[in-house]
């Protein structure tokens, strides 16, 4: 059955983006027939990561009711399906972005997964994602700050009873300063279904504006989301970078992995 998922992070700048692209490129790449949705209705973020052109007809022209949703729906050179936002000012100001959850009803006739890529913060704009969402995906870097925001996010989801598939742990460096996985397992209480490391690969993907499971498929990053995408289709695989050595012995004693 066709799903929708949003991916959120209450918190800015955490990888959200990043992540919806790849683990987009990555569904379609397994052979899945995916598309992802820029949810930053007021500042696009997916095209701009996608290097995608100035598109004549946007999302946000079907939620003004100017298009149809299959007008909005472009593929990049990776293959991955995408409806971006508009980056006209004009075409943001008449946005409804209650209406999304109807379009995500109807783009579930047409594709098996669609990834929401939300707004930074919790308002209107994420609240509406989450709505059309029937599951949400948390992203949060190992900081404090960001546990917090994937909690108040993961409070959010559970007052508008949309239910959560699980965090995905972007820029883990793996330094004692970071939160360790198992603390932040305990805090948020949500399955784990990946955990991608800080990659310089990601910042040089992202100048030449693809995704770095396809600039750098051999990365630490583009290994790490292809196992996040492979884990949210349910198959049973270990996680990155833990795959080997001392690690992943460790945390599945403490019951991770
Ligand atoms: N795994 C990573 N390693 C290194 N840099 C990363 C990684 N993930 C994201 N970034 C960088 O962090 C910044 C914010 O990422 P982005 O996906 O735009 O976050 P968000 O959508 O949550 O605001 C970008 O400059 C991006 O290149
Ligand atoms: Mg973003």
């Amino acid at each position: 059955m066709a799903k929708v998922y949003a991916i959120i992070s209450g918190k800015g700048g955490v990888g959200k983006t990043t992540s919806a692209i790849n683990l987009g490129t990555c569904l379609n790449e397994l052979g899945e027939d995916v598309i992802i949705v820029d949810g930053n209705l007021t500042t696009p973020n997916v095209g701009i990561h996608l290097g995608a052109p100035i598109v004549p007809i946007t999302l946000n022209h079907v939620l003004n009711n100017q298009a149809k949703l299959e007008d909005a729906i472009y593929e990049h050179e990776s293959g991955t399906k995408i409806m971006p936002a508009s980056l006209s000012l004009k075409e943001t100001k008449k946005i409804n972005p209650k209406k999304l959850a109807e379009i995500s009803k109807k783009l579930k006739k047409i594709t098996n997964h669609v990834l929401i890529d939300c707004a930074a913060g919790l308002g209107e704009e994420a609240k509406s994602a989450i709505r059309a969402a029937d599951e949400i995906i948390i992203i949060a870097n190992p900081e404090i700050s960001s546990i917090t925001d994937a909690l108040k996010t993961i409070k959010l989801s559970e007052e508008m009873h949309t239910p959560v598939k699980g965090l995905i742990i972007t820029r883990y460096k793996g330094k004692k300063t970071d939160m360790s996985v198992p603390n932040i397992k305990d805090m948020l209480e949500v399955p784990l279904i990946g955990i991608i490391p800080e990659d310089e690969a990601v910042r040089e993907s992202q100048v030449i504006k693809n995704p770095v499971i396809i600039t750098h498929p051999k990365s630490k990053a583009a290994k790490s989301y292809d196992t996040a995408s492979r884990r949210m289709l349910g198959q049973d695989i270990e996680l990155e970078p833990f795959k080997r050595g001392f690690f992943i012995t460790l945390f599945r004693g403490l019951g991770f992995g």
